[in-house]
């Protein structure tokens, strides 16, 4: 992974460019470490443990790839050395759960003298956080934000060098850093980041504030790293962004997502593109098209709609109506029919009345999705949403997720059920949970099938017979 060595100078300063710098204290941190190991005896352990979204997922390979490279070896959280959160903040209760789990870390830290504990990702970037930390959890090592982890292994240095609780957070960057090591978590699949942060400041929504204004990557470093994980054995990418539909439009040259899927859909031996999120405001024709012809791209569209309600999604600033969004659903079906539609829901926004709701289970009759994501509102400080009038009480927006959820659940068992008997390809993915003489594979529309199979089959395309519905996944039969 680590392409540099032979640059590094470890006698000299840090170089000021990236990613030089970074290496440089990858091989600085792997000194560290191994002086302790050699002081205790034995390799130290790590686990990071990602809460949150498949950008958070995608950025813990990024921090597995740094903590494998500076000598750590991975094991489970339990027993782990240095346990790294990587936090989310898209809903309170994202942030209660790591306060409780820190509350856990404490006694542990105590009986081990060499435990370390680090915190990054969205929560990071919100002041009063951080606040809290440094005021009542002093234990931790480590705090960093969204903008900076590609520093981790400085951060480390740092910390090892100071003895002291090491805060880096920065409220913005325009910085991408390229080619830093990192290390996936399925050997056939990869996330990969075609842009960064979020220009769309919907009223309820954190995001814009912890992750930052949008950047995009230039397509030849996306192009540059799909081909590299292909050659490394990966045929399904999920390029991710907070709003993808929104690609390219700060580049130099500008170009748009839909050129973006053209380009990466001609990379040899690459065989299945997903993606998200898709902002339905800015889905355009051109994206509709590309997604209509494609042999690569697979078929599922994740539209997040949020409410049915014209009226709440003004006031959520999504800048589409239930009408418009409608025609965009249409026009979607009749370029790819065979589409599979999933998407987010909230309920309980302020001011939201039961005629609001009702809208909501109206879009979902009329869209029938293939499942769909259903919150309950929380308030976030410092949103529009959180100082708007008439927030809901929590005894109605409980009634209404509940009817919600029965009638997302009741339509997704119905879409889901019109499979039965089809023969699909589906790219095996793991050994089955329910059963070990199974192994599960996932279709292009995201539909899981379990069958009789065994391990050799990960990470290879089958044809399966779709025997027996369960509801939200399949029974099949390997052909
Ligand atoms: N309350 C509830 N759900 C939220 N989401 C974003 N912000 C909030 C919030 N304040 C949901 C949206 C988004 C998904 C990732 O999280 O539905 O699409
Ligand atoms: Fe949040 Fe809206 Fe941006 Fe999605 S598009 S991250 S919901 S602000």
């Amino acid at each position: 992974m680590n392409t540099m060595d032979s640059e590094i100078n470890m006698s000299k300063e840090a170089p000021l460019e990236e990613p030089g710098r970074q290496y440089y204290y990858i091989e600085k941190a792997k000194q560290y470490i191994l002086e302790k190991e050699q002081e205790i005896g034995r390799k130290l352990t790590f686990c990071v443990t990602t809460f949150g979204c498949q950008m958070n997922a995608r950025d813990s390979e990024k921090l597995r790839g740094i903590l494998l490279a500076v000598g750590y070896e991975e094991t489970i959280e339990d027993v782990a050395d240095f346990v790294i959160y990587n936090t989310c903040t898209v809903r309170e209760n994202a942030n209660t759960r790591v306060y409780g789990r820190l509350g856990q870390l404490k006694p542990r830290k105590k009986q081990n003298p060499h435990m370390m504990i680090g915190l990054c990702g969205c929560m990071m970037q919100e002041p009063e956080v951080i606040d809290k930390l440094k005021k009542s959890y002093s234990f931790i090592d480590i705090i960093f934000g969204t903008h900076n982890i590609y520093k981790f292994a400085e951060l480390l240095c740092n910390r090892f060098e100071t003895g002291k609780m090491t805060v880096d957070i920065w409220k913005d960057t325009n910085k991408i850093v390229e080619d830093l090591p990192n290390e996936r978590k399925y050997p056939f699949k990869s996330g990969v980041n075609i842009m960064f942060g979020c220009n769309n400041f919907c009223s309820y929504c954190i995001v814009p504030y912890v992750r930052g204004r949008e950047r995009s990557r230039n397509p030849e470093d996306i192009i540059r790293e799909i081909e590299r994980l292909v050659a490394d054995g990966v045929s399904e990418v999920m390029l991710l962004g907070q709003n993808v539909n929104s690609y390219g439009k700060n580049l130099e040259t500008p170009m748009s997502f839909a050129k973006l899927l053209v380009e990466i859909e001609k990379i040899e031996g690459l065989k299945r593109i997903r993606f998200m999120t898709s902002h339905p405001k800015d889905l355009s024709d051109e994206l509709i098209e590309v997604m209509g012809k494609s042999k690569k791209i697979c078929k599922h569209l994740h539209l997040p709609v949020q409410s049915g309600s014209s009226r709440i999604l003004e006031k959520m600033n999504r800048r589409y109506t239930k009408e418009s969004y409608l025609t965009l659903v249409e026009k979607i079906r009749k370029a790819v029919p065979d589409i599979s539609l999933t998407t987010d829901i909230i309920v309980g926004f302020p001011g939201e009345t039961e005629e609001d709701f009702l809208e909501t289970l109206d879009i979902v009759r009329k869209v029938r999705y293939d499942s769909a994501f259903t919150f309950i509102y929380s308030k976030r400080t410092g949103t529009p949403a959180a100082t708007m009038e008439d927030q809901i009480p929590a005894d109605i927006v409980k009634d209404r997720f509940d009817r919600l959820l029965t009638e997302v659940q009741t339509i997704a068992a119905e879409v889901c059920a019109v499979h039965k008997d089809q023969d699909v390809e589906v790219l095996v993915e793991s050994v089955s949970d329910h059963d070990p003489s199974m192994v599960t594979g996932r279709m292009s529309n995201n539909l899981l099938v379990h069958f009789g199979g065994s391990e050799e089959l990960i990470g290879s395309y089958v044809n399966v017979h779709l025997t027996e519905c369960k509801g939200f996944y399949y029974i099949g039969e390997f052909q």
